[in-house]
């Protein structure tokens, strides 16, 4: 299939909790372990498997140990970046391959014609104004401004990954804590063309927007469900505490010859079974 398509699997905001703690009655990592198992078992072609965030609730070592082992006979090379849930030196200790030599969680992976860039953002100083935000420092933004030249010198079309949506999304509470410094990063990836798609986690549901550039023109975002708990479709007000129990979900982003496709898949609530009917 992959002179047809490349293929990604997208799981974010996975918050494991330590052994017999739940969240609205759900064990975060027995919905984790379904949803992967489903993946696998239906795309095992995929070449990356990206965790975007919010590994766990809390970032506790103990969550982090309970995630590692579901993980350990993954066929599929596993790429991770932080969220806000996450602690640096904690995720560090089952994911040291995650940071870079500025000990930062970003990646860059190449799927077929595309260049994915994975970013951290994370707000490790406190820059942001509230505990939950997120925010890209200095070096995080060399970074992108590097892999983006270096992108162009390769002819790559650029897929941006990032666990804070940098622009609202119709929840209040959410939108308080989304990517406090969004322009640093919009007005970067509105200056290159080469740049398709943004993806991002956070919010907990599917979500479709696209981020108005000044000059013109708009970067289609799209933001994935966790495989756990979602929020409600309570727009306006309400909390970030906010969950409800719906099917969880996983990303599919597909690199054709020409379009980026990204896929859906809801693999709780149903059997997946395929029928025909007359
Ligand atoms: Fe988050």
């Amino acid at each position: 299939m992959a002179d047809y398509f490349d293929k990604a699997l997208i799981f974010t905001d996975l918050h494991i909790t330590p052994a017999g703690e739940t969240i609205i009655g759900l064990d975060p990592l027995a919905r984790f372990k379904q949803g992967l198992a489903h993946a696998l078992d239906r795309h095992p072609d995929a070449q990356h498997i990206i965790l975007l965030g919010d590994l766990t609730h809390t970032g506790s070592p103990a969550e982090y140990a309970r995630l590692a082992p579901a993980l350990a006979d993954c066929p599929i090379p596993i790429t991770v970046t932080m969220g806000n849930h996450d602690l640096r030196d904690h995720l560090r200790v089952p994911f040291p391959q995650a940071f870079n030599t500025d000990g930062f969680a970003q990646t860059a992976l190449d799927l077929g014609p595309l260049r994915l860039l994975i970013l951290d953002t994370h707000d490790y100083e406190g820059r942001a104004p509230l505990i939950h935000d997120g925010w890209i420092c200095d070096t995080r933004l060399a970074w992108l401004d590097a892999e983006l030249a270096r992108a162009v010198t390769d002819a790559k079309h650029v897929v941006v990954f990032a666990h804070h949506p940098p622009c609202p999304v119709g929840f209040w509470a959410m939108d308080a804590i989304g990517l406090a410094n969004a322009d640093a990063l919009l007005s970067r990836l509105h200056a290159a063309p080469h740049v398709r798609h943004l993806i991002c986690g956070h919010i907990h549901r599917t979500i479709h927007a696209s981020a108005a550039n000044p000059a013109g023109g708009a970067l289609p975002v799209s933001v994935l469900k966790s495989p756990c708990h979602q929020i409600p479709m309570i727009l306006g007000e309400g909390t970030s505490s906010d969950s409800v129990d719906e099917p969880g979900a996983y990303g599919i982003l597909l690199a054709l010859k020409d379009t980026i496709v990204l896929h859906t898949e809801d693999f709780a609530l149903s059997d997946g079974s395929v029928r025909t009917y007359e």
